[in-house]
């Protein structure tokens, strides 16, 4: 096995003239790409990959070199996406690939970093996406049921998918055409739900499957949480945690094809935050455990533009707490201890690829795996206990491995990393708040950066105004009749009123309005009476009150929206929404049920169809005044404004909105919803990452609003004057909202004697020596910045977290001084971490050194 490590190099070298050769004369090198019970194998050798999701339309095609950049220096080899069928075919038969939709672009962008692609075709894909990714047209197919044995969907679904790989092949993106496409995925966690769909589930699965493989791409298939998954298609695994995981063959690999790096935001829910040391536990569990080849869900999560979030009520930010955040920037210390535990892992890769692993108990909730033949050998110990810290014998040495960590020996003998021992640096980001006026908060004078001109604005009716609206006995489900061409629907009615009809108590009723959601405005006589939403967890509205009626007729006029259709559970394609009843009015001597009266439906708002949001079509509606309207239901806004200087990512700050969508340049930036809080408790000040994590163990901004900063990509803006529209459904007063910029704050980091060396200093499995001790590593988050200044150093016993460390008991009279020696005027420093070059300031003691520094 020695033999076939050191054959390595020159097989590479060899490899890489070849492909240097072929790329000369113009052609694509094929590469072959199969697997076998230890991993993928790509052309003969098997590999150890990392992978991140990334989902093109979640952000622009100017931000994904940038992104992807980030992903290959962040160690991963592969990006993951998966394929959004609605984008790409609005209209049966009409296909769409262009812009941000542009698919084979994006795929090729991922080429040109040198990075594999895993395709997850689905087309269901559930994904926080709108409807799972089916378009709405599927839906209105006679006789069809979505994702079961039935003819009309299977031939849907093969016909996109067969559109998809023939598009990817077309473009020769699949590795057996010299591409970067080495996997595919079909269905999406289909096991996880088909009981529900009994047998004619089970014969969908296998078809699928086998429609799949026949579409011959050269490049093996996967299904996830598939336990069944037919051979050839390997059966991978989802979760917060899979080192438990085997395949259903020994002769397919342990893969991970969903790492959930964080979890997604729902409006009227909490933000949750994975911490990064439990994500690194994880991963190397994973890999300790025969694994070789995770994918981050997400890598970058990025925004859910237009009206393409899920739910009922997915938040427009799909920012996943991810290793790069919503706006592109690396989130740190995700990022970067991320990339040293990859680094990590790859350093074992020799080892990994020859041999399975094998495993030693080290104690009670300790492990010791260890991938050894011949003279290779690396190992991985793992502290699964989430409460204490452990020292073990290994080997006949002893190591000390903290509470719900791994540490990682690429020879068997040197800690290169510990998962819960944090070297890289952690960086604050910042929305800075731009200033839009010449006046200043203290009446003096200054120079605005950004200049927003005055507001002009359209009042959207109440109730029924097209032409084209049909009137029909009974109440009618949302989607089915909107076919969700528009968030909104109008269901409108009228009563006449004698005085002595018996549901009125004097000039007074009850009114009652039952929905399926997933939010309700009541409006009589053309004045808003009320509204309710329902939530993430039900959408279900109940609305009851008191409501003036005059004698004679009477209009009532219910305004039903969606936010987000289903994406997930069996049958999910046939939740509804809107108004299905009672709506029903009650007095003291009796009730009248209006569900089956007759109720005039209108789809969407006016202002949609006079396309208000697209600025480039004027209209006569819009009324530019000194004084516009504020706090009131049902009103469209317009501005100008000038883009923010330079090149940091912005976004619009809508605090003193209610709800709505908003538009810059006629491009949706998605739906707003900043009065939409998040509940009270459920929250945790600080995270303790040792133990199982979930989805609601490390929530933060209990009590507040959801979201209210949204992404304006870059890309949507233009020199000079730019537009930007609303839709405001419940009232708010648009003078309120600001714009920022997002900008890196203070670089920190902080790093203990016991921690390890900088993985840098480790460049191959064979290094058999510590070189160096640990070592603090500082670096300007821009290009072109330095380290201008050290706000605060200290060696010893410091504690806090970055913008508020102070110094403990045991403090170095040298560090500051130490510090800024090293650091000051450079791009990126490194301190030893050593009583060598801070004195001793404390014996007995394990001491760390704690910086912050800021760049510019
Ligand atoms: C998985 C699903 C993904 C995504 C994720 C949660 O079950 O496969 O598409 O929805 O959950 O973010």
């Amino acid at each position: 096995m020695a033999a076939t490590a050191r054959l390595l190099p020159a097989f590479a070298a060899a490899a890489a003239a070849l492909l240097l050769l072929l790329c000369l004369a113009g052609g694509a090198r094929a590469t072959n790409v199969t697997y076998d019970h230890r991993a993928l194998v790509i052309d003969g050798v098997r590999r150890v990959l990392v992978s991140g999701s990334i989902h093109y339309p979640r952000s622009t095609p100017d931000m994904w070199p940038g992104i992807i950049q980030k992903a290959k220096d962040g160690g991963l080899d592969v990006i993951e996406t998966y394929v959004f069928w609605d984008i790409h075919e609005p209209v049966r038969g009409q296909y769409d690939f262009e812009g941000r939709k542009d698919l084979a672009a994006f795929v090729k962008t991922v080429a040109d970093a040198g990075l594999y692609v895993h395709l997850r075709i689905g087309p269901y894909v559930c994904a926080e996406w709108n409807y799972g990714g089916f378009p709405l047209w599927l839906h209105f197919i006679p006789g069809i049921k979505f994702r079961t044995d039935n003819e009309p969907f299977k031939a849907e679904m093969q016909r996109f998918t067969a559109k998809v790989v023939d598009t990817m092949k077309g473009a020769g993106l699949y590795a057996s055409q010299g591409g970067p496409i080495i996997l595919s995925q079909i269905e999406n966690e289909y096991g996880n739900i088909d009981s529900a769909y009994g047998a004619p589930g089970k014969a969908y699965m296998r078809w699928a499957a086998g429609m799949a493989v026949s579409l011959d791409t050269g490049v093996p298939w996967v299904m996830c949480q598939q336990t069944d998954a037919p051979d050839p298609l390997i059966n991978t695994c989802n979760g917060f945690y899979c080192d438990q995981f085997t395949p259903n063959s020994a002769a397919k690999p342990k893969m991970w094809t969903e790492n959930w790096s964080g979890w997604f935001l729902s409006f009227g829910g909490a933000v949750p935050y994975r911490p990064v040391e439990d994500l690194a536990f994880a991963v190397a569990r994973f890999y300790q455990r025969g694994g070789t080849f995770q994918n981050y869900y997400m890598y970058h999560g990025g925004t859910n533009l237009d009206r393409s979030s899920g739910g009922p009520f997915i938040a427009t930010s799909y920012d996943y707490d991810a290793p790069i955040d919503e706006y592109g920037l690396v989130r740190e210390p995700k990022w970067g201890h991320l990339r040293d535990v990859h680094k990590a892992i790859k350093l074992c890769e020799p080892a990994l690829i020859v041999t399975d692993p094998s495993y030693t108990s080290l104690g009670p909730n300790a492990e010791a795996a260890v991938y050894k033949t011949g003279s290779v050998c690396a190992a991985f110990l793992a502290n699964i206990d989430g409460q204490s810290d452990k020292t073990v014998t290994f080997n006949g040495r002893m190591y000390r491995l903290p509470a719900w960590s791994v540490s990682i020996l690429p020879d068997c003998k040197n800690v290169v990393l510990n998962t819960a021992q944090i070297n890289s640096q952690v960086t604050s980001s910042e929305m800075r708040y731009l200033e839009s006026s010449n006046v200043a908060s203290d009446g003096s004078f200054i120079t605005p950066e950004l200049a927003v001109s005055g507001w002009s604005y359209a009042i959207e009716p109440v109730g029924i105004t097209k032409d084209n609206a049909l009137t029909k006995a009974g109440l009618m489900e949302q989607i089915n009749t909107t076919a969700d061409a528009s968030d909104f629907l109008w269901y409108s009615t009228s009563i006449t009123v004698k005085g002595d009809e018996p549901y009125l108590n004097g000039s007074q009723s009850n009114l009652v309005v039952n929905s399926l959601g997933h939010v309700l405005q009541v409006y009589i006589n053309g004045k808003i009476a009320g509204s309710a939403q329902g939530s993430a967890s039900s959408s279900l509205i109940s609305w009851q009150k008191p409501i003036e009626l005059v004698p004679g007729k009477n209009k009532i006029d219910l305004l039903s929206a969606t936010v987000g259709l289903s994406n997930y559970g069996a049958f999910f394609d046939l939740v509804g929404a809107g108004i299905t009843g009672p709506v029903k009015l009650s007095g003291t001597n009796g009730a009248l049920d209006l569900s089956s009266a007759e109720w005039t439906y209108q789809i969407g708002l006016r202002g949609e169809d006079l396309h208000l949001y697209d600025p480039s079509e004027a209209s006569p509606e819009w009324v530019s005044a000194n004084a516009y309207p504020i706090n009131q239901p049902l009103i469209w806004y317009k501005t100008k404004f000038t883009p923010p200087a330079g090149d940091d990512p912005v976004a619009i700050d809508f605090t003193g909105m209610g709800k709505g969508e908003a538009w810059v340049n006629g491009q949706s930036i998605g739906r707003y919803w900043p009065t939409n809080l998040a509940p009270q408790s459920g929250c945790v000040n600080s995270c303790n990452y040792r133990g199982s994590y979930n989805s609601n163990k490390c929530l933060k901004k209990c009590g507040q609003p959801s979201q209210t900063l949204y992404h304006v990509p870059r890309s949507f803006l233009q020199p000079g004057s730019n537009d930007l529209v609303l839709f405001e459904q419940f009232g708010g007063d648009p003078s309120k909202i600001s714009f920022v910029i997002r900008q890196t704050g203070s670089v920190c980091a902080q790093v203990s004697e016991a921690h390890p060396a900088q993985i840098d200093s480790w460049n191959s499995s064979q290094q058999t020596m510590q070189r160096y001790g640990p070592a603090l590593r500082l670096e300007c988050p821009k290009d072109g910045q330095v380290i201008s200044s050290i706000k605060f150093a200290s060696f010893g016993t410091p504690s806090g977290t970055c913008g508020s460390y102070s110094h403990g008991e045991c403090s170095s009279t040298q560090a500051l001084s130490v510090v800024q020696e090293a650091c000051i005027g450079v791009s990126s420093c490194s301190v030893p971490v050593s009583s060598t070059y801070f004195g001793n300031p404390c014996t007995g003691v394990t001491k760390s050194l704690a910086v912050e520094a800021a760049c510019s």
